[in-house]
């Protein structure tokens, strides 16, 4: 760590100097304020150790200049005079704390070993909190043309209050795009509360969404405050809607519409206020026509329809996002196990199970990457699944007689001739390799002026 010492007095300065080189300080030490003040100028330390009385500049002077130009640099100060006042009014300024002269240089090391600890806590938060924002999924990584376009959307629909209908397949980050629509819109202080309307058996489910009083029913020994009152305020994601209970769709109609609820077993409407997005794997339209989903719900959630593309689909998307999970899993360094050919053969996997796939994919890399053969092991997941070029099918067309057909190939081939030459008839003759007068005729002919 680098350090400042400031101290006037030649011996204290040198033993303490010797000192903390000795346990491995890198300490520069200097006489007066008006040096101190340069060096804190020209040089960044982690630490300052200053006396208080100094000549013209003092170390009171000398603690608001590093305040100032260092604003994360540690300050003790140091006074000869139990004066108190002194050193209190220097912790007002911003000083780590003091030291009282004369005192043992152990009492100095004692100190410093706080401010190490503290500063060592302090990077651990940053890092921490850091991770977590990748935790909470606050980011949706992806250059991809589809992923721009949904981010963009995103900011746009994350404004209002309207109803949200994720669509997409398993994996594909339906959850990320709720969470994202919430911490980007006005909402961002309130609760994002996420459930999963198949996880939850259908009797459970009114209540947990709704509440329930008091003797409701066998069991409901208190009174129950549902998730629409607990999302007051904030996101209410409703994740597998296509599963939610016919019988219930009704009451969750009645809050969309009318903003208020009834908790089961209770006779009062209590006011709600909270954004609900919705996904599904399916599409629910089709439910609707097999008349398991109410049509006036899903017009009702369907107000804005997002999709969460497949990743087979943006396979551009692979390599940054697979970066993205080794810093998630804090094991940056191993990014570089991404060889172009790992990269290849990733590309060349269809990924059914979308972007957790992926990530699952890249915490097995982590966690096989020690061992010899990894790259074996993951080869063969890979192409266990690897997509065989698919036979283009080309759909079996009618065809109109030959005479129809080539008057059409010959209709094609000539307006594009004269397209490509602005109508120039010459040029557009020499361009298919035709006499000027037989292009011409053919013109007529075919009814192209
Ligand atoms: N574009 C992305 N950028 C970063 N992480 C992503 C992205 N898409 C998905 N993920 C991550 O992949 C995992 C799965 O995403 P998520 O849970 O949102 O998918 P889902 O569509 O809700 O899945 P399911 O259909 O199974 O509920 C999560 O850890 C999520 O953070
Ligand atoms: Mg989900």
């Amino acid at each position: 760590m680098k350090l400042l010492l400031v101290e006037d007095e030649k011996i204290t300065r040198i033993t303490l100097a010797n000192t903390l080189a000795d346990e491995g300080y890198r300490v520069t030490s200097c006489e007066t304020g008006v040096e101190g003040l340069e060096k804190i100028k020209s040089d960044k330390f982690e630490i300052i150790v200053a006396d208080l009385r100094l000549p013209k500049i003092s170390g009171l002077d000398l603690l608001k200049e590093a305040k100032e130009l260092q604003p994360g640099c540690k300050v003790i100060v140091m006074t000869a005079y139990a004066s108190v006042e002194t050193a209190v009014e220097a912790l007002k300024y911003g000083a780590y704390d003091y030291l009282i002269k004369p005192f043992s240089p152990d009492k100095l090391l004692a100190t410093l070993n706080n401010i190490r600890r503290f500063k060592k806590i302090q990077d651990e938060n940053i890092h921490l909190k850091q991770r977590l924002g990748l935790f909470e999924n606050r980011t949706i990584i992806g250059g991809s043309r589809q992923i721009l376009k949904l981010m963009e959307t995103i900011k746009v629909v994350a404004k209002n209050d309207y109803t949200v209908l994720i669509q997409g397949e398993s994996g594909t980050g339906k959850e990320l795009v709720a969470r994202a629509l919430h911490f980007y819109g006005p909402r961002v202080n309130g609760a994002f509360i996420p459930i999963n309307c198949s996880a939850i058996p259908e009797n459970l489910l009114e209540s947990e969404l709704f509440g329930h009083e008091k003797g409701a029913f066998t069991g409901a020994v208190k009174t129950h405050v549902g998730l629409f009152e607990r999302a007051d305020g904030g996101t209410l994601f409703l994740d597998d809607i296509d599963d939610f209970p016919f019988q219930l769709q009704v009451k969750l109609l009645r809050v969309l519409q009318e903003k208020e609820i009834t908790r089961v077993g209770g006779t009062k409407s209590i006011k709600v206020n909270v954004r609900v997005i919705v996904a599904t794997k399916v599409d629910l339209q089709e439910l609707v026509d097999e008349s398991k989903f109410r049509q006036d719900l899903y017009y009702r959630l369907n107000i804005i329809p997002l999709k969460a593309p497949p990743l087979r689909d943006r396979k551009e998307d692979i390599p940054l996002l697979a970066e993205h999970f080794f810093i998630k899993r804090d094991a940056k360094e191993k990014v570089a196990l991404l060889t172009p050919t790992v990269l290849k053969k990733m590309k060349n996997y269809d990924w059914p199970g979308n972007v957790r796939e992926l990530e699952n994919f890249v915490e097995r890399m982590i966690a096989l990457s020690d061992m010899e053969d990894w790259e074996n092991e993951l080869f063969a997941y890979l192409s266990s699944g690897e997509t065989i070029p698919q036979q283009v099918e080309t759909e079996e067309k009618d065809y109109p007689t030959y005479e129809i057909f080539l008057g059409e190939k010959e209709k094609e081939i000539f307006s594009w001739a004269i397209r490509k030459t602005k109508g120039n008839v010459s040029k557009a003759a020499s361009l298919l390799g035709l006499p000027r007068s037989t292009f011409r005729s053919k013109l007529e002919k075919l009814n192209l002026e």
